[in-house]
């Protein structure tokens, strides 16, 4: 039972946290508000889902060459209509529009830029199975007026915030400025976010690897090797990992990321680039993944110092605790290396 006496709002956690950063204007605490009352909305169209008959393809193919669900649509509009009429934001990317998202006319544009994928994983919601929105946050490059594509297309290195929210058996948002990851759990009956994780860290070597593994036949020798070693074929350097893997990167990195594991999408002789985007998913996850301790690379370049060509583009993305995100690394490098 939570003592309601004692209860620390995600609200007051940003506000408390930015009244250590003088310098701060109170923007990006509001923006990562904005963010949550989206989240809130679409959290509580989830769960009503089955109920007013949202669960079901909307018709349109997204950019991705993906069928959209109705709530992928939900989520998207919910988002960008919390954060555009702000004043806080340039533009926008969503993983739902293939171009970046003006401010609509009559409205500021703010100095940040935020990328978003709405919702993640959203072949599960049919199986009611745990989904994610997950959210990056740049500060502008250009000056003034509406944001360009210049200022979205910059390396994970110069994001200013990134998080997600978990829509499963509890609605989470787990967010970080740089500075420890911090997690906060949906109180219904209140409609607040309470912190409930202070300052995550992920355990170096985990007991979770998470891939699909159905595409083992179509990795390079590297990958197999590596993930071999994480059923336990390479002891000397690697002891032998459990299994999980949902196909929601949120519900996959977020049980790694608190119970310690690995998550990979590796490049497959049908996706040389990988799956998962950079912008979207990789960026935003390799910040957290690296405020908590842990790493993120495709295999052998950070995730963070890769600079996005395009809104977009994919990366292959191993993700978790920092051992086993290097033994990957090593283990492609040898590989490579005996040709
Ligand atoms: O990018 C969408 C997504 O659903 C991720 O959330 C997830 O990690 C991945 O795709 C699952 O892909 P696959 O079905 O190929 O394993």
């Amino acid at each position: 039972m939570l003592n309601r006496t004692m209860v620390t709002t995600l609200e007051r956690f940003i506000l408390d946290q930015e009244e250590s950063y003088p310098e701060g204007s109170g923007e990006l605490t509001n923006l990562l508000y904005d963010i949550a009352l989206g989240a809130k909305l679409i959290a509580s169209q989830i769960r009503r889902a089955g109920l007013v008959n949202l669960v079901g393809a909307a018709g349109a193919v997204n950019v991705q060459g993906e069928e959209q669900q109705k709530l992928d649509v939900f989520a998207n509009e919910t988002l960008k209509h919390a954060l555009n009429h702000t004043g806080r934001v340039c533009t926008m990317a969503s993983e739902e529009d293939e171009e970046i998202i003006p401010i609509p006319d009559g409205y500021a544009a703010g100095k940040y830029v935020v990328a978003f994928d709405p919702l993640d994983g959203s072949s599960n919601i049919d199986v009611n199975a745990a989904v994610g929105t997950i959210f990056a946050i740049l500060r502008r490059v250009t000056t003034s007026g509406q944001g360009t594509l210049d200022d979205v297309l910059q390396p994970g290195t110069s994001l200013v915030a990134a998080g997600y929210v978990i829509y499963g058996s509890s609605v989470m948002m787990v967010y970080s400025t740089g500075h420890g990851v911090h997690g906060f759990t949906l109180d219904p009956t209140i409609g607040e976010f309470l912190l409930s994780h202070e300052n995550i860290t992920t355990p170096a070597t985990g007991k979770y690897y998470s891939v699909n593994e159905s595409n083992f036949g179509r990795w390079s020798r590297g990958v197999q090797r590596a993930v071999r070693g994480f059923h336990g074929d390479d002891p000397g350097r690697m002891k032998g990992k459990n299994s999980r893997y949902i196909g929601s990167l949120v519900a996959d990195f977020h049980r790694n990321l608190i119970a310690g594991g690995v998550f990979l999408y590796p490049a497959d002789s049908k996706n040389p680039e990988g799956k998962l985007r950079l912008l979207y998913e990789c960026m935003p996850m390799a910040f957290l993944a690296e405020a908590a301790g842990g790493k993120a690379t495709d295999g052998r370049r950070r995730i963070l110092d890769i600079a996005p060509e395009s809104l977009h583009q994919r990366t292959p993305l191993v993700i978790g605790g920092a051992g086993d995100v290097d033994y990957v690394g090593t283990v492609i490098a040898e590989a490579e290396a005996a040709g």
